[in-house]
């Protein structure tokens, strides 16, 4: 019989609790041994709660219990979730993790300790939600050079600018939804301004290319500057807005990442991935594209591959997963303001400024649209130098063009 303890009974923590709870049989049947939780840790008093008699307050008690191997990790932050991460793995205890900020930000120090110990630091939740992407990466693809890897990695924000663009609902009154399903974070700012993607593509980046890349170094824009204007124009390019989180190999040993707001064709598949639903390309040298679509977010969504998680690290208490990466050498992150894409620009400036600058570009407008600026798609540049030829506009939105 294995035992677990979960730390943290937020949304995830939660739908964790009741899915393993639920289907106690099949994830039984599915790990060879019987599973049972045995506690919960928060902080918090839940009275009344299915699981009132499991809940602790002191994480020493889960430590110091010899019959709990698996630790979940759904507290979130790198505060205590760290601390408790790397005590619960040096008593010898493995762990799963829905925490994408600890994961991006630690991630490469716990496996370490993970791995000396011959123990699991497993984190499929941490990406996408539901949807398998660690394990198809790391595993189903490893005969591959991955060269890149991105996607719509934040349910709340698709969420938004799917009310948006299909329901013309106002950006608050679609967050506010997203809050009271249970997608978006507890400072729902890390989903708007695009941390949280950032988190997810470091963690994407870090296995595709295997080698570590700091959140914190990586150009993040949120979709605040995205609005209903920018929605309309997009259309008359035969596109849709949706914000991307994007890693891409520069080099032999070199790559970069970043997130922003993309004008995506309709005509590709991404551009269908709407409302919570999250979709991740990855791009290997034998196997080509390969797109991974479910649900991003949301309490059983999660728990579901939390669980999986669970289940594997009780199958493999012997045997360490393969899931690693090494330290960047100086140099190897590259700025992504030279990577080169088409752009999408909305400014108020003259036809002839846009023509000294650009020469020929791609002009679109709509019935009603304002006669005191322009929208325009450009040719292939890289963001420092749009941001040279822009600098004598009055720029509202610059976006860019996924091809
Ligand atoms: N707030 C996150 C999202 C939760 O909206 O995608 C899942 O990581």
């Amino acid at each position: 019989m294995a035992k677990i303890a979960v730390c943290g009974y937020g949304v995830v923590g939660k739908g964790v609790a009741e899915v393993l709870t639920e289907n106690a049989d099949s994830i039984s049947r599915n790990a060879a041994e019987d599973i049972s939780l045995k506690y919960i840790l928060d902080i918090r008093e839940f009275p009344g709660d299915p699981f009132e008699k499991l809940f602790v307050h002191d994480f020493s008690i889960i430590e110091k219990d010899p019959e709990v191997t698996v630790v979940v990790e759904t507290m979130g932050g790198v505060g205590a979730a760290f601390d408790f991460t790397k005590r619960a793995l040096l008593s010898g205890k493995s762990v799963v993790t829905s925490n994408k900020e600890l994961v991006a930000k630690f991630g490469h120090e716990l496996i370490a300790i993970a791995k000396e110990r011959n123990l699991n630091y497993l984190f499929e939740a941490s990406v996408g939600g539901g949807i398998p992407i660690i394990r198809p990466i790391t595993q189903c693809l490893a005969a591959n050079r991955l060269d890149s890897v991105y996607g719509i990695l934040n349910g709340t924000t698709n969420y938004i600018l799917t009310e948006m663009i299909q329901n013309n609902a106002s950006f608050e009154d679609a967050l506010h939804q997203a809050q009271a399903n249970g997608f978006a974070e507890a400072d729902p700012t890390a989903d708007v301004e695009g941390l949280d993607a950032a988190r997810k593509i470091c963690i994407l980046s870090d296995l595709c290319f295997g080698r570590h890349i700091d959140p914190e170094g990586v150009r993040t824009q949120g979709i605040t500057g995205v609005s209903l204007t920018d929605v309309e124009y997009a259309k008359r390019l035969n596109c849709k807005i949706k914000l991307l989180g994007r890693g891409l190999r520069t080099g032999a040993d070199s790559a970069t990442a970043f997130v922003a707001p993309h004008l995506v064709s309709v005509s590709s598949l991404l551009s269908n991935v709407d409302g919570v639903m999250n979709g991740i390309v990855v791009h290997g040298n034998a196997l080509g594209d390969a797109m991974f679509y479910g649900a991003g977010a949301g309490a059983r969504p999660t728990a579901s591959a939390v669980v999986a998680d669970v289940i594997d690290a009780v199958k493999h208490s012997k045997a360490r997963k393969y899931l690693d990466w090494l330290d960047a050498p100086p140099g190897y992150f590259t700025d992504s303001c030279y990577v080169r894409s088409r752009w999408y620009v909305r400014a108020e400036t003259s036809l002839q400024q846009i023509g000294w600058a650009f020469g020929k570009v791609n002009f679109v407008t709509y019935p009603g649209a304002s006669t005191t600026e322009s929208a325009f798609a450009t040719e292939e540049y890289d963001e420092r130098t749009m941001q040279k030829l822009t600098s004598g506009m009055n720029v509202k939105s610059m976006f860019r063009i996924l091809d």
